[in-house]
């Protein structure tokens, strides 16, 4: 069986980074507890905590068996005594206490619902809440909340914005981009390019095989889809990758990185219209309203959408045919990968890893890949 199998200790390497990461894994059971752990720890501001949880539940993922004795896990890195105390419970009573009790905290349910808004982080979710606010529509209803631009349009497109993209949407999507712009290539990253068949939104990454050639894509590619009525919302920022230092590195400590990119809701089909663009609003804001009122009601009243047509959030972010590889692997994720693998660079390599380049510490210059595309 599974279990004979395993019960010697595997060796596991302790970056995530080195190990596979299948989605669908065998440990679901345990993974979800020890998320909701981080996640709660993250509610509360404890990041160390719920860095902890996070790598348990990571190298659970790589696994080639469902554990089902602890004794299967002695010699497994990334596990500490309270993640151990956790996965011990999981498997004597099927359910952990201090799990359930993060599940059903009320600052815990309050804080995912304010998250469920695309806008709305951890800072602002705890300043709503701690003014005292409960709920969606008591966030809309209070004169002291300001919104930001972002916030206003995950309300607004709020009920589109919940519903995961599908594989086949996402694909429909990078289709018609890549008709829009046929001497650049577009692929596909984020969840999608690590195999999620659905995702809460479509990263695209362009670029141009001729150095330089990606510069004004971005914009072109915004002013066609402008024309057609299709974007219901964009935040744009321009490249701003230029403070490099005298060997040609670029010393911002953010993970963020410095490429062109624009944030956007997009409405599907990706097709010429003939209905304003104004029109759409007003029945982005109803559904919103809607949302927003029925959200903690159980008889939600379900508007059939007209067959492919919603509105969808797409990341594009632009790069030099140069820093693909880097750019690629930057924005392909997941979280615990990218953060290991820039961790497994630094304190292995001696190197700095973003999503521009590769920056040895010890010859004091930047690695480049020459690579092809396809
Ligand atoms: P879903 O969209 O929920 O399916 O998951 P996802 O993994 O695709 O997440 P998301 O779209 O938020 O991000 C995609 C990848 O891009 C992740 O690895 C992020 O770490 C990365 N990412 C997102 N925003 C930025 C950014 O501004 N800069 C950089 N360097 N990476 C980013
Ligand atoms: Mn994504
Ligand atoms: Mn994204």
């Amino acid at each position: 069986s599974e279990e004979e199998v395993c019960t010697k200790s595997p060796s596991i390497p302790i970056y995530a980074c080195q190990r596979k990461t299948p989605v669908n894994h065998l440990n679901h059971h345990f993974t979800c507890a020890l998320e909701a752990l981080a996640e709660g720890a993250e509610f509360s501001e404890s990041d160390g905590r719920a860095l902890a949880f996070r790598r348990a539940a990571s190298v659970l993922k790589s696994l080639p068996f469902r554990v089902a004795k602890i004794e299967q896990l002695r010699g497994v890195p990334c596990l500490g005594k309270h993640s151990i105390r956790i996965i011990q419970e999981l498997l004597d009573l099927g359910a952990c206490k201090e799990v359930e009790q993060i599940r059903s905290n009320e600052m815990n349910k309050v804080m995912k619902v304010f998250m469920s808004v695309w806008g709305v982080g951890l800072k602002t979710a705890t300043r709503w809440y701690r003014d005292g606010l409960r709920s969606l529509s008591e966030v809309r209803a209070s004169p002291s909340v300001k919104l930001t631009r972002m916030q206003q349009a995950g309300f607004e497109y709020y009920r589109d914005l919940a519903r995961p993209v599908s594989h086949v949407e996402a694909d429909t999507i990078t289709a018609a981009i890549r008709a829009l712009l046929p001497n650049s290539f577009i692929t596909i990253t984020g969840g999608f390019r690590r195999g999620k068949d659905a995702g809460h939104d479509v990263d695209l990454l362009l670029t141009h095989p001729d150095e330089g050639g990606e510069v004004g894509l971005l914009s072109k590619l915004l002013e066609h889809l402008n024309e057609q009525g299709s974007v219901m919302f964009q935040d744009y920022r321009d490249n701003t990758y230029k403070e490099t230092n005298a060997a040609g590195f670029n010393e911002s400590k953010s993970t963020m990185d410095r490429f062109e990119r624009c944030f956007t809701i997009l409405r599907l089909p990706l097709s010429p219209r003939v209905t304003s663009h104004k029109d759409d609003k007003v029945t982005g804001r109803q559904e919103v309203n809607e949302a927003v009122t029925s959200h903690y009601t159980t008889n939600l009243r379900k508007k059939i959408p007209e067959p492919g047509e919603r509105a969808v959030r797409v990341d594009f972010v632009v790069c030099p045919y140069s820093q693909y590889a880097f750019a690629l692997l930057g924005w392909t994720g997941s979280q615990q990968f990218e953060r290991d693998l820039r961790r497994y660079a630094s304190h292995e390599k001696a190197m700095i890893l973003s999503s521009h380049h590769l920056f040895d510490k010890q010859q004091v210059r930047v690695l480049t890949i020459s690579h092809t595309l396809h």
